[in-house]
């Protein structure tokens, strides 16, 4: 969503103009339309009030869409048979203009609430903003950070904490009610350059990871989808939006921008990987919205792909809500793309029947009346699209207020509960990749100075990454570090790109003195960003250097804490036995400094997990960010992609993270075979075996023909015991191998993890309800979700405990 930037910066200048360059344009406009901007000044925040209508001159029992007793359906509808043409079309892109004469005032769809409420996004007063007075919003860790606790309660609770400041700040008239996000596009390649914003590799853990977010923002508590009785008038907190559909993950690779991109993909890899996430958002989360992105897929805008929109989204997965593109889509189609040489009108047509229901951008507000008049496209499409936005704003409480969050205001955001919450995020969040002679955590008695050196060492901005609005205050790691002991600070390098040496030698001196030494390094959004991929996986210019120098010279144990989303190869650290301790703190927010103190010093003990595999550097140069495909390319050299199919050696592993005790499993109880009873409609499916092995006779059974009970459940327990010396949180995560040889299977697929605290010497019992068809599918080189038959095996965590699951398919 960078294109639109440079519109916006004189986007405010632009308003002014904006009706006198509608006449240039040639577009019918209506001039008995004002447009009413009155909400942000009126004290209920809601349409309708009968006093807001009398200050209009109207009578609000005039108007049925105000008329509280009767259904969503028939208000929305009224409100909509008001219109005209061209009133309906101002009221279908991000900037929704409202129409005078019935009461309906200005909406502004565009906020963003990635990890806090941001002031990201379109630049007027209906979006979110701060000032003087909401000076800041609680800037929880970047995602890929929290991603790394894979605790599903923590994500919700901070989903909540986001909606109540979201909440108060639109009742002080500083945000709205539509915020567009998270982003839950799967991190397929290492280079790209959106990690930060996104929960990492397998897309299980991102679906996971969209679904509780999404409730945390959406679900108003006691109705929530398992007690609603029509999911289209289900109140709403906040409305969420997944985004961005669909197999999106290149931004700007050497030149291959996202404008232009054409994303080559499997039915294979889109069903298994790109469209995994958005499926569980949709049906899991009961998103309120999905963004399409800029790529074409398979030579489609993905915002013009009828199949794609309408068809999955809306009919296949049943969304309750509306589809919007990413800003400015349109444009992109027609200038970027020239997408079937159309005309503006054309290209809002497609968008338009594709199921596109709102355009971030002024392409529909400026032509799809003309679009309707010129007969590309009927004007019941726009109706529908007006009545899927319209729901969505009753159901937000726009139009009568929700009695349930008008009182939240200033004192709930950047409350000290909120900032606490993003403090334990960042501490979850944080992942232990070596502790050689087990030296941390340190203790402030024996470390009575501290060498805190390197670019990052007084990080600020970087804590928060891209999407982030103005944090209540930053506690930066010297900070963080200085409560537990005194603190020598030298940058060592001015900034991330570290283009020289000049500062190295005075961080050598002051680490050859102290008691210990922290080098924090990594990179930012000079480096991984949207619209910049990364070229390579190294650390940016003298910063290895920095490392190796102060390493070689300091006194006391050397701790390398990395502040970055994607991994980075630092096996050069890892072989340094001079390097005691490394510390991946993602980009941990506006209290990063204190979560990484207190694992440094033992407040926390550590217990996050990569969410994605780093990878060694050569890897990147074995296979183009641009091909597509997840599995490997043989007779092209290329690896596969994520751990579920590059076998070869990493940096570190996905799911890899130590702790400062240590943790055993023993198994407790498991089921061990799956029997189908196949009736005579149900067919065995091939499945391709690789060469000289022994095909089961019934290789495999479509999955959508299973009636999908308990009796396809794999029920376990796992026990982890605590053996070491201090009390901590593991992650017991269950991978799926499915049967030998099969030729296109994953080497492995995550379908399960908890995370339990456990203290010293005490044993917890994990339970886990698998069930064949929703976590053994395997999906096939034609695009059929199947369950094999034969030998499956459940894998926890590092491998030392696993059992074998036996499915048999018979007549
Ligand atoms: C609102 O709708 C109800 C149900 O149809 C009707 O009885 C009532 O008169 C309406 N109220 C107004 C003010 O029109
Ligand atoms: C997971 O997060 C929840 C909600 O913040 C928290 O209460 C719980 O302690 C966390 N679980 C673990 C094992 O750390
Ligand atoms: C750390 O950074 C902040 C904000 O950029 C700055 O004000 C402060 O002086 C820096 N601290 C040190 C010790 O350089
Ligand atoms: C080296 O980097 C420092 C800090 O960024 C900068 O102040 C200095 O001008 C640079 N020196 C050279 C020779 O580029
Ligand atoms: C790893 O995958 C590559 C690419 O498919 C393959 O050629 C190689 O044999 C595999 N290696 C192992 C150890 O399985
Ligand atoms: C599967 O087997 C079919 C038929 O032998 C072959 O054409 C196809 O290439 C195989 N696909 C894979 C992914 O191995
Ligand atoms: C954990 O196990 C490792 C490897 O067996 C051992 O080296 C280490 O001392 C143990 N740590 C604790 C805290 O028990």
């Amino acid at each position: 969503m960078a294109k639109f930037i440079s519109f916006l910066l004189f986007s405010t200048i632009l308003c002014s103009f904006l009706i006198s360059s509608m006449y240039a344009r040639n577009i019918p406009y209506n001039s008995s339309i004002t447009y009413l901007n009155d909400l942000t000044y009126n004290q209920t925040r809601r349409v309708c009030d009968k006093s807001r209508f009398a200050k209009l001159g109207l009578d609000m029992n005039d108007f049925t869409y105000c008329n509280k007793s009767l259904p969503y359906v028939v208000r929305v509808k009224d409100l909509i048979d008001r219109m005209t043409l061209s009133e309906k079309a101002r009221q279908i892109g991000d900037t929704a203009y409202g129409v005078a004469r019935i009461g309906l005032p200005k909406y502004e769809w565009w906020s963003e609430a990635l990890h806090g409420i941001s002031n990201v996004g379109q630049s007027n007063s209906l979006a979110s903003f701060f000032d003087h007075i909401v000076p800041g919003a609680t800037s929880f860790p970047t995602v890929i950070t929290t991603a790394a606790s894979f605790n599903e309660s923590l994500w919700k609770a901070i989903g909540q904490a986001v909606s109540t400041e979201a909440r108060a700040m639109f009742n002080l008239g500083h945000a709205g009610l539509t915020f567009w996000s998270p982003n839950i596009n799967v991190v397929r390649d290492p280079r790209w350059g959106r990690a930060l914003e996104t929960p990492g590799e397998d897309p299980f853990v991102v679906g996971k990871y969209a679904s509780n977010y999404v409730r945390g923002l959406q679900d108003v508590e006691g109705t929530e989808t398992k007690y609603a009785t029509d999911l289209n008038s289900r109140p709403l907190k906040v409305a969420a939006c997944c985004k961005h559909y669909a197999a999106y993950d290149v931004d700007n690779w050497l030149g291959v921008d996202r404008y232009h991109f054409d994303a080559r993909v499997t039915e294979q890899d889109m069903m298994e990987t790109f469209l995994k996430p958005f499926e569980m958002c949709v049906k899991e989360g009961d998103v309120t919205s999905v963004m399409c992105s800029y790529n074409k897929i398979n030579g489609i805008p993905a915002c013009a792909d009828p199949k794609l929109l309408k068809g999955k989204i809306r009919g296949d997965w049943d969304l309750h809500g509306y589809i919007v593109s990413d800003c400015d889509s349109i444009d992109v189609m027609l200038n970027d793309q020239k997408w079937l040489r159309d005309s503006p009108e054309d290209a809002v047509a497609q968008g338009l029947k594709a199921g596109l229901d709102l355009d971030c951008g002024s392409y529909y507000t400026n032509y799809a009346g003309n679009a309707v008049t010129q007969g590309k496209v009927k004007e019941s499409e726009i109706d529908e699209s007006l009545t899927n936005l319209y729901f969505v704003l009753m159901r937000l409480g726009f139009f009568d207020g929700s009695p349930k969050f008008e009182k939240l205001g200033k004192e709930q955001i950047c409350s000290e509960e909120n900032i606490e919450l993003a403090t334990q995020a960042a501490r979850e969040g944080i992942v232990l990749l070596k502790n050689e002679d087990q030296v941390l955590p340190l203790t402030s008695k024996k470390v009575k100075t501290l060498a805190v050196v390197g670019p990052h060492a007084n990080a600020t901005k970087a804590m928060v990454g891209n999407y982030a609005g103005i944090p209540c205050k930053f506690i930066t790691p010297i900070h963080g570090l200085s409560l537990y002991t005194k603190v020598d600070y030298q940058a060592g390098c001015g900034e991330v790109l570290c283009k020289n040496e000049s500062l190295i030698f005075p961080a050598m001196r002051a680490a050859k003195k102290a008691d210990a030494t922290i080098i924090v390094v990594g990179l930012d959004l000079d480096v991984e960003a949207e619209s910049l991929d990364r070229e390579k996986l190294t650390l940016p210019g003298y910063q290895t250097q920095l490392i190796n120098q102060v390493a070689s010279v300091s006194k006391g144990p050397v701790i390398l804490v990395i502040l970055s989303a994607g991994g980075v190869d630092v096996t050069f650290a890892k072989k340094n036995h001079k390097i005691k301790g490394i510390i991946w703190a993602g980009y941990p927010g506006e209290e990063g400094g204190r979560a990484i103190a207190d694992v440094v010093f033992g407040g926390h003990n550590p217990g996050g997990k990569l969410p994605l595999t780093w990878f060694e550097n050569s890897y990147v140069d074995m296979l183009p960010m641009t091909s597509m495909p997840l599995r490997p390319i043989d007779n092209l050299g290329y690896p596969g992609r994520t751990y579920k199919f590059y076998n070869g050696s990493t940096v570190y592993p996905f799911g890899y993270g130590l702790s400062y005790t240590n943790f055993t499993y023993s198994l407790s109880s498991a089921h061990q075979q799956v029997h189908v009873k196949l009736n005579k409609f149900q067919h065995c499916r091939d499945l391709n075996y690789t060469a000289g092995t022994h095909m089961p006779s019934c290789p495999a059974v479509l999955i959508d023909d299973l009636e999908c009970g308990d009796d396809l459940n794999v029920e376990f327990s796992i026990e982890v015991e605590n053996i070491g010396n201090r009390d901590g949180s593991d992650v017991v995560m269950v991978y799926w191998v499915p049967p030998e040889d099969i030729a296109e299977a994953p080497l492995k697929q995550l379908v399960g993890f908890k995370k339990v605290f456990v203290k010293i010497g005490e044993k917890k019992k994990v339970d886990f309800v698998l069930n064949a068809c929703k976590n053994l599918g395997l999906v096939n080189y034609r695009a059929y979700n199947l369950l094999a038959s034969g030998g499956h095996n459940f894998v926890i965590g590092d491998g030392k405990v696993s059992f074998p699951v036996q499915v048999k398919i018979h007549h």
